[in-house]
């Protein structure tokens, strides 16, 4: 248990391990991983996307929620984030993606989704549209980072705040904000009935 987490991956430590060597500071927190693996758990067969792999500590989380027939397509741009992820994450469900993210949202023609984690540019404040339209009606769109952060870099406050205007107030979403974690955003697509 940490931090009244119970059931952490067996590869997290090992990976955040990996992750401090690099001094890579953008990783999704513990709460983060253990509310991905309870949602990914409520899709049983489901198709799962992640986009912004990191090093895996999201993933690992993700895939510790997958049943046997789930699957996960996770995309990075960053080589060496995404070997560390590979390398601890040997999983036939897994399909790790190196590439820029843009590009694979404008070129992705297979099936769509039953869970999105945007947990890079593209497919949150960039894109958005196309990871959407990527996500089954019914599908959950989940996001983090969205209460102020120590991090963020000027200007960014009102890029969160002008999307989370622009998510309630679309038709096709029912969301709900979480004070959990770095800020969550639970968004279910619904059918607008059109
Ligand atoms: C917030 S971090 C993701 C952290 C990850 N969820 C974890 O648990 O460690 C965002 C990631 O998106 C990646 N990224 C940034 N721009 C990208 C792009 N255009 N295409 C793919 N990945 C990108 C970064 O390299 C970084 O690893």
């Amino acid at each position: 248990m940490q931090n009244g987490i119970i059931n952490i991956p067996t590869a997290y430590e090992a990976i955040v391990s990996a992750t401090n060597d690099l001094s890579f500071n953008m990783a999704s927190d513990i709460y983060t991983g253990s509310l991905l693996k309870t949602l990914v758990a409520s899709k049983p067969g489901g198709r799962i996307l992640e986009l912004g792999t990191g090093s895996g500590l999201a993933t690992s989380w993700i895939v510790s929620g997958l049943d046997k027939d789930a699957v996960l397509i996770t995309v990075e741009n960053n080589a060496m984030l995404l070997s560390v992820a590979q390398k601890n994450l040997n999983d036939a469900r897994i399909d790790f993606v190196l590439e820029d993210g843009y590009k694979w949202l404008k070129e992705y023609r297979g099936e769509k989704f039953d869970l999105i984690f945007a947990d890079a540019m593209p497919g949150k404040y960039d894109l958005f549209e196309e990871a959407f339209f990527l996500l089954k009606t019914g599908g959950l769109y989940i996001i983090d980072d969205m209460l102020p952060q120590p991090n963020w870099p000027a200007g960014h406050a009102e890029r969160v705040a002008s999307f989370i205007n622009f998510l309630e107030g679309r038709k096709d979403v029912i969301l709900t904000k979480l004070n959990w974690s770095t800020g969550i955003i639970i968004a279910v697509k619904v059918s607008t009935g059109t």
